[in-house]
């Protein structure tokens, strides 16, 4: 037997004001996007922004539904915009924000378990790494290189012996 570890490190900025112009346009579109966000269950509106490799931005908000179930996070409906506007077309950097109406929006929120596993197959049909900003409207922002470091062992189709990364 051996032991083996899984390493995970992330930057961490003190406020949006640390981070470059760059990455703190993509987090206040973010914030805007939440102004979207068709959120009347949870009061929780979800934003997020994404710069693509062709330099085209992108952004999508959480849609919910009285079936609850069915509601959709902010994350995914970027994703399936992305990828029907510009199919294959990398993501350079997305941001992920929110604004709480039950309370705060000061400390970074994070991709939930199906997310992520809609990011990490969105990096490898493209294979090119999904850099994420997360941040709330205040307080720390965290800065993350891969998405797919959020799920490790993560099911793909490479486990189906399955390539579909375009040429
Ligand atoms: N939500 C997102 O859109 N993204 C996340 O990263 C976390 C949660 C949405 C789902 C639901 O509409 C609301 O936030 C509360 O869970």
């Amino acid at each position: 037997m051996k032991q083996e570890e899984y390493r995970f490190s992330f930057k961490v900025y003190d406020s949006i004001s640390e981070l470059d112009t760059a990455d703190a346009d993509i987090l206040n579109a973010a914030m805007d996007a939440t102004k979207t966000a068709y959120a009347p269950y949870s009061n929780f509106q979800v934003g997020a922004a994404a710069l693509l490799q062709n330099g085209k931005m992108v952004r999508g908000t959480n849609q919910e539904n009285a079936s609850y179930p069915v509601g959709i996070c902010a994350e995914r409906v970027l994703l399936s915009t992305a990828s029907s506007l510009y199919p294959n077309e990398p993501i350079a950097t997305m941001a992920v924000t929110y604004n709480n109406q039950n309370g705060k929006s000061n400390h970074p929120i994070c991709p939930c378990g199906m997310c992520r596993q809609s990011l990490a197959e969105h990096e490898s049909r493209t294979g090119q790494p999904i850099r994420i900003i997360l941040g709330g409207r205040e307080g720390k922002v965290h800065v993350i290189e891969r998405a797919s470091m959020l799920l490790p062992f993560s099911f793909s189709s490479e486990d189906m012996n399955l390539d579909l990364r375009q040429a």
